[in-house]
């Protein structure tokens, strides 16, 4: 049995994590499932749990800037600079490793993801470790992220210590994770929280893995090339036309589909019907809305009698990168 606690329980699951135990938390992007980054058996048991790809690295979670100096070679001062402005926050920043981390956090890279979480339950809880906590998305892999306690529990119960349950995450997609290896190149690997625009006004221009707008190309981040944030169910992308999206949607349910809708409030009245499960992300001039509920659409449309998940489109700037990044994963199929 997996155990829930609340805020109140911080000193117990840091003492969890002490003896080597996975213990989820909440962050501001998503939940994470932590263990000691040191702690070589403790890690492993991360992977076991999510039934992740051994060559997929970890991120490591800190809740002070001291900390990064004791697992990262240099800092160069372009990573000063996103520190400065986005943490804590969701930007990970990828550095060359040095130190005592487990091996299986690098999956055998000679760099390490390093990031400063902007949550009160995570600052504290890694404070009370007194170590970085190793933390994939505390979800099963290849399962959309958890934005709540209940979808970490929905994915591992019996498989982690505990989960402290901190309610709903903000952000609700993952952290950008931005590799500053190569300072003069600096590269984003996966769109997040912090976009392409945000970085540039502070470290000038920022470079975008080919692998982000050509799927063909092979991926920097190794995480980014597994299927991934994804509904069991059929995901499609709707079409920005209001009038041909009204026309797949009853082209489906001629054939006998029931279908589920992923969509702003805008177009609620229009293309919500009795025959229809219509889950509302919101206004549409509000993308950060979206963003912080698509994976919750997609785990309560999946858990229904839903046939196929058709999600609205948003502009692909600012957050809407990336929700159309992880909604480009989960769907096989853009009208
Ligand atoms: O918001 C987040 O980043 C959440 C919360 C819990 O902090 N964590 C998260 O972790 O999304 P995960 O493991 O699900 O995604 C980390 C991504 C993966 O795509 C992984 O391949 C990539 O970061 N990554 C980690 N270390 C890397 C490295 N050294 N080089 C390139 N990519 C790396
Ligand atoms: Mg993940």
């Amino acid at each position: 049995m997996t155990e829930i606690w609340s805020e109140a329980d911080i000193a117990n699951a840091a003492a969890h994590l002490k003896k080597g135990d996975v213990v989820a938390f909440p962050t501001e992007t998503v939940y994470g499932l932590g263990a000691v980054a040191t702690n070589e058996e403790a890690v492993r048991k991360i992977f076991q749990a999510k039934g992740r790809p051994s060559d997929n690295p970890l991120i490591i979670h800190v809740s002070s800037r001291e900390q990064v100096a004791d697992y990262v070679q240099t800092i160069p001062e372009k990573a000063r600079q996103v520190m400065d402005h986005f943490w804590p926050g969701p930007c990970t920043i990828i550095l060359e490793k040095k130190g005592p981390l487990a091996l299986s956090v690098t999956g055998g890279l000679s760099t390490v993801g390093v990031r400063m979480p902007n949550h009160p339950i995570a600052l504290k809880l890694i404070e009370a470790v007194g170590l970085p906590l190793a933390a994939p998305s505390a979800n099963s892999s290849g399962k959309p992220s958890p934005t709540s306690a209940e979808h970490v529990k929905r994915d591992l119960d019996g498989k982690i210590t505990g989960i402290i349950d901190g309610g709903l995450t903000g952000v609700g997609l993952e952290s950008t994770v931005l590799d500053l290896t190569d300072p003069k190149n600096p590269m984003i690997l996966r769109p997040g929280g912090v976009s392409q625009e945000e970085l540039e006004k502070v470290i000038g221009k920022v470079g975008v893995d080919t692998h982000l707008s050509n799927p063909e190309a092979a991926p920097k981040s190794p995480g980014m090339k597994y299927r991934h944030y994804s509904p069991e169910k059929p995901v499609w992308i709707l079409p920005s036309s209001i009038e041909e999206s009204q026309a797949i949607l009853s082209e489906l349910e001629a054939k006998g589909e029931k279908v589920g809708i992923i969509a702003s409030e805008d177009n609620k009245d229009d293309w919500d019907t009795p025959a229809r499960l219509y889950f509302s992300i919101g206004q549409k001039s509000n993308p950060d809305q979206a963003a912080s509920l698509l994976y919750q659409a997609m785990r309560e449309l999946d858990d229904s009698d839903v046939t196929i998940i058709l999600a609205e489109a948003y502009e692909e700037k600012g957050i809407g990168t990336a929700y159309m990044n992880r909604l480009g994963k989960a769907a096989e199929k853009r009208i």
